[in-house]
């Protein structure tokens, strides 16, 4: 059965079983573009590349994917393939993808490029979300040269299982205070595996205990300022002791 989303009166998404919504209060693809593009140096640190990966924890309703897959589309100077992995435990209906990339939030994304490319983007994803059962499932777009590998399961375990190396991260699970699971040291363990030296990590938290965890794992961590209502978030580069 599909994880069930509840539709608050604003337009955000919002889970029941985790008490908290989706995305920020001021659009989901400000966040993405804001966040977690911005945050880990793209479309920049694509460019040139034969490939990039990116990892993700928490897919939710794919609008991160979405955006980036959009503002990779935009790039003329694009890497040839982009991968996108991401981990869930929790996969959301088909509908609800859809729903989640029209407009969603009360300022419309305010200033973020690329909202209508997500919106007409989102069919796409959602007719190729079928029978996502636990595991691993590889999906296809763009004649093949977006690559999304749907890793569902609980995180630490698929972080675990994969075995790509990232060139950047998006940490997007629910708030730590009501997902802790998401951002434990053992799930940031795991994922710090899958990164090499200049893997850059985008977060729209700045809670202490995320911050020290990836400190203690090798990544350089810098408190930016935040997409409002929230004062900061976070950038870091994996640079591990060699
Ligand atoms: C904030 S939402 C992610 C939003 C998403 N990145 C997007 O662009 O729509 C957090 C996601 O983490 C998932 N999640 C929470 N705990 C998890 C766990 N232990 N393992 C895997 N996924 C988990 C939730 O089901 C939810 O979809």
């Amino acid at each position: 059965m599909n994880e069930p989303v509840v539709w608050l009166r604003d337009g955000s998404p919002h889970s029941p079983r985790f008490n908290d919504r989706y995305r920020s209060r001021s659009g989901g693809v400000a966040q993405a573009a804001s966040v977690f593009l911005a945050g880990c140096g793209l479309p920049r640190r694509w460019r040139g590349k034969t490939e990039f990966t990116i990892l993700e924890t928490g897919f939710g309703l794919g609008l991160n994917f979405l955006t980036t897959w959009a503002a990779w589309e935009a790039d003329a100077q694009r890497c040839n393939d982009l991968h996108f992995v991401s981990v869930e435990a929790y996969p959301a209906a088909a509908a609800d993808i859809v729903r989640s990339a029209q407009a969603s939030n009360p300022t419309g994304n305010a200033g973020a490029p690329w909202p209508a490319r997500v919106q007409a983007l989102a069919p796409q994803l959602a007719g190729a979300w079928q029978g996502l059962s636990p595991g691993i499932h590889r999906l296809r777009f763009a004649g093949a040269r977006v690559h999304l590998t749907l890793a569902v399961g609980e995180a630490q375990t698929m972080l675990e299982r994969l075995t790509c190396e990232a060139d950047a991260v998006y940490l997007d699970g629910f708030s730590p205070a009501v997902n802790p699971e998401m951002w434990s040291p053992t799930t940031l363990q795991a994922m710090a595996h899958r990164c090499r030296p200049g893997t850059t990590l985008a977060t729209y938290t700045v809670a202490h205990s995320v911050r020290e965890a990836l400190k203690q794992l090798g990544f350089r961590v810098e408190k930016c300022q935040g997409l409002p209502p929230k004062r900061h978030r976070l950038e870091a580069v994996f640079s591990p002791a060699q």
